[in-house]
């Protein structure tokens, strides 16, 4: 109301000042015309007595002066005539003239003495009066007396005055229009859009069910370019609401759920304004060469699927190596750049290595030694001197490069990732005592026989025992890796705590499963198709025709059960014929570590099969298996999860697997069946899946079936509890969970 009288005063006054000045202008023009007038008139009344007066005076005729003056002197608004002599002395005069009038004039003198005429307005005994004074002259133009007219004037008064009350009058008129308008265009443009807006916002507030959509009532008004912004608060408002919801509900249950914001605040708390530290193998972002130009690519695989969006709220340096063909280029001098591209958050440390120093540590002690070493597949670890040698230069290198930047930092925090880098806790310690170190072992631990085989065994379990917690999957992994301490190193064990104690150094080992982001479950789902319309639109593009998609998401590994899942295929089709033009399968399969012969192997096997399967059973427009072998961004890989009925994840031996909680994750409107490795460690979460063991084809065949038979809400009911665990137990939850822990390790000297 306050803006409304404020503009409706200002416009009354400037219509107030505009009005006024044109008043004054009319008033003054009005007069002059008027005073123009009575001039014109008594200048030709005194002409036409101008012949007749001045004998008269000349010979003194003042009786004929006298009638004359009687005459004329009553004419409209003339109320009388004096005629003076040289010196100004009353001659004669109307008879009805006041006396005041009568009296001689210094006035009379003056217009005789400079021989012209004057008008004045004057008050006569309180009468407004126009008193033109004229010279009477002779033939030889001198004067020998003076005439003076005596006018009533009031009429001009009264007529300004007129204008005055006319113009007042208008004035007023304006006025009530202006203060109409304004109110009218003030409540249609902003008062009433902002009473509109307000009740949104109430509604929004008060959440009623359809303000969700933040649909803002305004659409072109004065108030438009608040649309986006309130159109983004009230979106936030929603997703902060749902997350507070979920947190009521879970406190409840009283664990609270873990998100972004949550996490964010954790970390504020937890690091006391420190950086976090991570070191890795794979880096989370990698810049390869495309032609001409350079693009940044997302490398396949757990740490950076886990690992990124923590860094991305926490900050700090991410200790990685650079293996694309254009990483050196994109970072600076110390091998630094911030990422992700598109939104910098966190800084990247390249480390540089050498072809042979990536052979030996990477391609060999890795992934021919340690890898098939922890993984039970049947795979023989092969274990060379030269790749042990090169596997200790490489740790050493990764931790100078670490120790420059923790240099100013008191009581770092580190979380070394996996098992390229089982030696750097004990390395950094040995420089840096007072930096709290945790390892994430991102694969399983097999068993003491197995691990048993290694010929540096010792060597990597102090390593791995250098660091102040060692964290695992599952449970399972952490007693299979106390028990190999226990059967390998001098050490004192405490099976109550988990911890192993050597000399004054304690290692905790404990297990923090880990997971995925949850953001999009609980915004709800970023692609706007629904299932079916989805699933045409990809069945189309790999040009199939099919009713039901099966999906697998893969780094290409053997590991990873891919041959058995299209050998389970093959006798799917074979078992249930109904199911032929039915159901396509998609493999999303990323190539990995091709320098290595059994990955290459792999490849042809797995292609092999492939064409085995699709030449027995395809047809025209159908083919049972499309094996897409490329590295496929989240958001590719998202759409497929949700386009599908099902997802097999059929490792042979896997720590977590993170696909299986990605796929569940996507099921946001809880319709897919998840087909699942009993041995991969995700099993022990998600109990709702379809436990399968991957060596029995004919197991798996059926669950195939059932995958596609499974009626509707028994599936969605599996699919609801496994999405309410992995919401749960996210990736936020893990990240807290184990930097938690890690903060409140007390070191030997604290
Ligand atoms: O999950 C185990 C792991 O080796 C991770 O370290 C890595 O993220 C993933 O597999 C992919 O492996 P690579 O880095 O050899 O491509």
């Amino acid at each position: 109301m306050k803006i409304t009288i404020r503009l409706i005063v200002s416009l009354v006054i400037v219509v107030a000042l505009v009005a006024l000045a044109f008043s004054l202008y009319q008033v003054n023009r009005e007069r002059d015309r008027l005073a123009g007038d009575l001039e014109r008139r008594s200048l030709i009344l005194a002409e036409s007595f101008q012949e007749s007066l001045a004998p008269l005076i000349q010979s003194s005729g003042d009786l004929r002066l006298k009638r004359i003056v009687d005459r004329f002197g009553n004419r409209e608004r003339l109320k009388g005539i004096v005629i003076f002599d040289r010196q100004g002395t009353v001659i004669t005069a109307t008879g009805s003239l006041s006396l005041n009038a009568k009296r001689p004039s210094a006035q009379a003198v003056n217009t005789i003495l400079e021989n012209r005429s004057v008008g004045n307005f004057l008050t006569i005994d309180g009468q407004q009066t126009y008193v033109f004074i004229t010279p009477i002259a002779e033939e030889n133009n001198e004067a020998v007396g003076a005439l003076a007219m005596f006018y009533d004037s009031s009429y001009i008064d009264v007529h300004l005055r007129e204008i005055w009350k006319h113009n007042l009058i208008q004035f007023m008129i304006l006025s009530i229009l202006v203060v109409f308008a304004t109110v009218l265009v003030v409540r249609w443009s902003i008062t009433g859009p902002i009473a509109r807006l307000a009740e949104w916002m109430r509604d929004v507030r008060t959440v009623r069910p359809d303000t969700t959509g933040c649909d803002v009532p305004l659409r072109g008004d004065i108030l438009s370019p608040l649309v986006s912004e309130v159109t983004e608060l009230a979106q936030s408002l929603s997703i902060a609401r749902k997350r507070a919801e979920e947190e009521a509900r879970l406190r409840l249950k009283s664990e609270s759920l873990w998100t972004p914001e949550g996490l964010k605040e954790y970390m504020r708390t937890a690091l006391k304004g420190k950086k976090l530290f991570v070191v890795s193998n794979r880096e989370p972002y990698m810049h390869v060469k495309e032609g001409r130009s350079v693009k940044s690519i997302v490398p396949a695989g757990g740490v950076v699927t886990a690992l990124d969006p923590v860094m991305r709220i926490c900050d700090g340096v991410w200790v990685a190596h650079g293996s694309g063909d254009a990483d050196r280029e994109t970072a600076d001098v110390d091998g630094k750049v911030r990422v992700p591209p598109e939104e910098p958050a966190y800084t990247l440390k390249r480390v540089w290595l050498t072809k042979e120093e990536e052979d030996g540590y990477y391609n060999g002690f890795s992934n021919e030694g340690l890898w098939p070493l922890c993984h039970i597949t049947h795979t023989r670890p092969e274990f060379r001197q030269e790749d042990w040698i090169c596997y200790q230069k490489v740790n050493q290198i990764f931790v100078e490069a670490l120790l420059t930047e923790i240099e100013s930092e008191e009581a770092p925090l580190v979380l070394v990732q996996d098992y390229h880098l089982a030696l750097l806790p004990l390395l950094i310690k040995k420089e840096r005592p007072d930096a709290k170190v945790a390892l994430f072992w991102h694969i399983p631990w097999s068993n003491p026989e197995s691990f048993g085989i290694c010929p540096w065994r010792q060597e990597i379990l102090m390593g791995m025992l250098g660091a102040d917690l060692i964290g695992f999957h599952i449970q399972f992994f952490c007693n299979n890796f106390l028990d190999t301490v226990d059967r390998f190193l001098e050490s004192q064990i405490d099976w109550e705590e988990f911890s192993v104690r050597r000399g004054e150094h304690r290692a905790l080992i404990k297990p923090f499963p880990i997971s995925v982001g949850f953001d999009e479950g609980i915004v709800g789902p970023k692609e706007p198709q629904d299932r079916a319309t989805l699933r045409e639109t990809i069945l189309k593009e790999i040009g199939v025709q099919a009713t039901h998609i099966g999906v697998g998401v893969d780094r290409i590994d053997y590991t990873k059960g891919i041959p058995e899942r299209f050998r389970a295929i093959e006798r799917f089709l074979e078992k249930y014929p109904e199911f032929v033009e039915d159901l396509t399968f998609i493999e999303l399969g990323a190539p990995s570590r091709d320098h290595i012969r059994k990955y290459r192997e792999l490849i042809a096997e797995t292609e092999e099969i492939v064409e085995k399967v699709n030449r027995r059973f395809q047809t025209r427009k159908w083919k049972p298996i499309v094996f897409l072998k490329a590295l496929h961004s989240h958001e590719e890989i998202n759409r497929y999860y949700k386009a599908a009925d099902f997802c097999m994840v059929t490792s042979l031996h896997d720590g977590m697997n993170l696909v299986a909680k990605e796929f569940v994750v996507a099921q946001s409107d809880h319709s897919g069946v998840l087909i699942l490795s009993q041995f991969a460690g995700a099993s022990r979460e998600l109990r709702d899946a379809l436990i399968v063991n991957p060596y029995d084809i004919e197991e798996m065949a059926d669950a195939i079936k059932s995958a596609l038979t499974l009626d509707v809400s028994e599936r969605r009911e599996r699919m609801r509890r496994m999405h309410t665990i992995v919401k749960e137990h996210n990736i936020y939850r893990w990240a807290g969970k184990l930097i938690g822990e890690l903060t409140h390790v007390r070191l030997a000297d604290e």
